[in-house]
């Protein structure tokens, strides 16, 4: 069988295995082009990603083990293989063929798939830390990206994602018609600003990190980040006036006291503010895509887009190695290019003028489009998409 392309609204239903493939390839060729010059000595060995199947987290995952630092991994994340049912995710894919690169340059990488928040995936990860990591880790990176987070005692949060106080409209831009829609969003009530804050914010990164120095796996001068968001004040009643933006808060709150519990191991912890990216989690975000493809527009016309490995080749080579440069408010802030006068200017410009009927035109929506694709392996140049699969060779490559 050939695999096409199946989206639904801004959710893609299938993958492609040679385009996620190549994906890998792509961002290993560019942590090995970019200019590092970090002393090995400084840099982690012994890396844990929740969440290293997309995203931030596969892209953290690559430029660690590729980089300088030339670091085993292991990742946890929550993707689904090939059944008769279908293809299975991207991630899944990417976790494979992450792992066969990452073997053919002698590291070791270790995957495994389940559901984080689960006690047993908790275990499984401590029991590998002590297998293959000889009992210890230097770097835990969080970049879990969920709707609904359940709790100990059978309760299931879910995060919704809305403004504060005010309702707001605007719009989103669906992959598979190519319509945009405009919506109004209701304020969140109390129990939904609560509730995202359970799933987005930092409770679960401090359970994992406690959990760690409990089972004794943590090394000296281990560290510890996660990502957040701000953005520009055109985004925040959206994003960080809104229930998202209370969770990051909650977050970087978080990172002061997992900063507390790490000192006796000489160790630390931080946020790291990222770029706005079209990713799986935050093509969800309603009234995100005319912002993003209006950044596109602008970031692009200025010669200073990122894609998500391009931060994380920037955030370990400048920001958090050798030593982490932090604001006042002790965030690393990776969104500078984002944040720049010069382009907020342009975003401005572009979104008073962007429409239901001109948005293909003014914004770069090509290159949004081109990115979520490509996050599902298609749209990829050099790959193969009259490729033939057989659903038991797609099966037989997760058991290897
Ligand atoms: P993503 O959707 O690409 O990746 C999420 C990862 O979490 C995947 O590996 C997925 O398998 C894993 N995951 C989700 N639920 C899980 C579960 N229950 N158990 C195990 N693994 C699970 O998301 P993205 O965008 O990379 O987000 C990562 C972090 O970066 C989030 O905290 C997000 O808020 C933050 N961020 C994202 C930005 C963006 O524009 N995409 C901008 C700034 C921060």
């Amino acid at each position: 069988m050939k695999i096409e392309p199946i989206v639904k609204g801004v959710v893609a239903r299938s993958a492609h295995p040679l385009g996620c493939k190549q994906a890998i390839l792509n961002q290993i060729k560019a942590v090995d082009s970019a200019n590092d010059v970090l002393d090995q000595s400084i840099l982690p060995k012994r890396v844990l990603v929740l969440g290293g199947s997309s995203g931030f987290g596969l892209a953290s995952r690559i430029a660690l083990a590729f980089g300088a630092a030339q670091a085993d991994t292991i990742s946890v994340s929550y993707e689904k293989g090939p059944s008769d049912k279908g293809v299975g995710t991207a991630g899944w894919y990417n976790n494979i063929y992450f792992k066969q690169s990452a073997q053919q340059a002698h590291r070791k990488a270790i995957n495994i798939n389940g559901d984080a928040f689960a006690q047993d995936i908790r275990k499984q990860v401590i029991q590998a830390i002590k297998e293959e990591f000889d009992g210890q880790v230097d770097l835990i990176i969080y970049s879990l990206a969920t709707g609904a987070r359940p709790g100990a005692n059978g309760e299931l949060w879910r995060s919704a994602i809305k403004p504060i106080g005010e309702s707001l409209t605007g719009a989103s831009i669906t992959f598979d018609s190519e319509q945009w829609l405009e919506s109004t969003l209701a304020p969140a009530t109390e129990q939904e600003i609560y509730e995202t804050q359970k799933v987005m914010g930092g409770e679960d990164w401090a359970n994992w990190i406690d959990e760690l120095i409990n089972a004794d796996v943590i090394a000296k001068g281990a560290q510890s980040i996660a990502f957040s968001y701000i953005g520009p004040s055109s985004t925040h009643a959206t994003y960080h006036q809104g229930t998202l933006g209370r969770a990051k808060v909650d977050l970087h709150q978080t990172s002061h006291a997992i900063n507390l519990k790490l000192a006796p191991f000489a160790g630390s912890a931080y946020a790291v503010v990222c770029k706005a990216l079209v990713t799986k989690a935050s093509v969800y975000i309603p009234t995100f895509a005319p912002y993003v493809i209006a950044l596109y527009k602008a970031m692009k016309e200025q010669g200073v887009h990122e894609t998500p490995i391009e931060q994380m080749i920037r955030l370990f080579n400048a920001h958090l190695y050798p030593s982490p440069r932090v604001d006042q408010e002790r965030l690393i802030r990776i969104d500078d290019l984002e944040l720049n006068p010069r382009v907020q200017t342009r975003v401005d410009q572009i979104l008073s003028e962007l429409t239901k009927h001109n948005f293909k035109l003014l914004g770069d929506y090509k290159g949004f489009k081109q990115e979520f694709m490509q996050l599902n392996g298609f749209e990829i140049e050099g790959v193969d998409y009259e490729h033939e699969f057989d659903l038991e060779q797609l099966i037989a490559l997760g058991v290897q």
